[in-house]
């Protein structure tokens, strides 16, 4: 995207530290967006506010845990007095662990899901009444190919996703009226840190490339451009779906 689509907007990304969050919050500020950028590691998320800035573009920096219901309304409440609204709100923290059902803690299973699920409630809750009656508003929550398909060892993070795909379907209904669009953006696997496990084991690297159609990992640049096309108004007639970027995986 090298139009500036998004100029005047101001996005506000979680997990922008490293991996997906990162890219999407270049592609938004290359897109001519504000970004206010959230997660847990301050010293990271200053490396990436310092490459939007390289990119001309204005960024904010908000330490949050959004599994946290105190953080997330201390995040509203420093955005509200600082950045003022945002019209563009991309779920994107997220958290997996993989291995088999039966060797699961409640304290494992719970742990997914509050960074997977009720984040992204804590998120909505807080930064939706702002995104009303501006006309305009874009919500993206960042759902897997495991809203779709299963895989061993995903039990927690597939039923998470899957959850995250329903809350999309429904928000998406409840805010149409307003011109907020709400969508699931489900990547197959992306090279990014959450996939070092298997990425830096030769056999299950082989095993996972093999069963990609495209024969590769995905590019976090990718999944940022989709973002950026799906926060323009080109895409406002694109509502309560689920866009998958994923090199074929859930054709087959
Ligand atoms: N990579 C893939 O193949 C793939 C495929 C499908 C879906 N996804 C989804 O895409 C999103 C990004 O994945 P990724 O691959 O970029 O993962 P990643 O490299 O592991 O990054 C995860 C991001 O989430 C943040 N995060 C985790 N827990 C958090 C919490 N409680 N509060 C705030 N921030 C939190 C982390 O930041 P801090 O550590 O700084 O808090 C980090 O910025 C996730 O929702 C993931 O499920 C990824």
């Amino acid at each position: 995207m090298n139009t500036l689509k998004l100029a005047g907007k101001t996005a506000l990304i979680t997990g922008a530290s490293k991996g997906l969050g990162k890219a999407i919050a270049l592609a938004l500020a290359e897109a001519g967006a504000r970004v206010v950028l959230a997660s847990r590691n301050l010293e990271l998320l200053n490396e990436t506010a310092a490459a939007v800035r390289k990119l001309g573009a204005v960024a904010d920096v908000f330490p949050t845990d959004v599994s946290d219901e105190a953080q997330v309304r201390q995040l509203e409440k420093a955005v509200a007095e600082t950045v003022s609204k945002v019209q563009i709100l991309i779920n994107n923290a997220g958290m997996n662990i993989r291995k088999p059902v039966t060797d699961f803690t409640l304290a494992e299973w719970r742990q997914v899901m509050q960074t997977n699920v009720d984040g992204v409630f804590l998120m909505c809750r807080s930064f939706v009444p702002q995104m009303r009656g501006q006309g305009y508003g874009r919500i993206i929550n960042l759902t897997s190919i495991m809203s779709h398909v299963g895989l061993p060892g995903r039990t927690a993070y597939a039923a998470s996703k899957s959850a995250l795909l329903g809350f999309t379907r429904a928000l998406a209904l409840e805010l149409a009226s307003e011109q907020i669009t709400v969508n699931g953006l489900s990547p197959g696997p992306v090279a990014t840190e959450m996939n070092i496990p298997l990425i830096q084991n030769p056999e299950l690297n082989q095993q996972f490339i093999s069963r990609i159609p495209l024969g590769r990992w995905g590019k976090v640049e990718e999944v940022g451009q989709l973002a950026a096309y799906l926060c323009s108004e080109d895409a406002g007639f694109i509502t309560g779906t689920d866009i998958l970027i994923d090199g074929g995986w859930t054709a087959q």
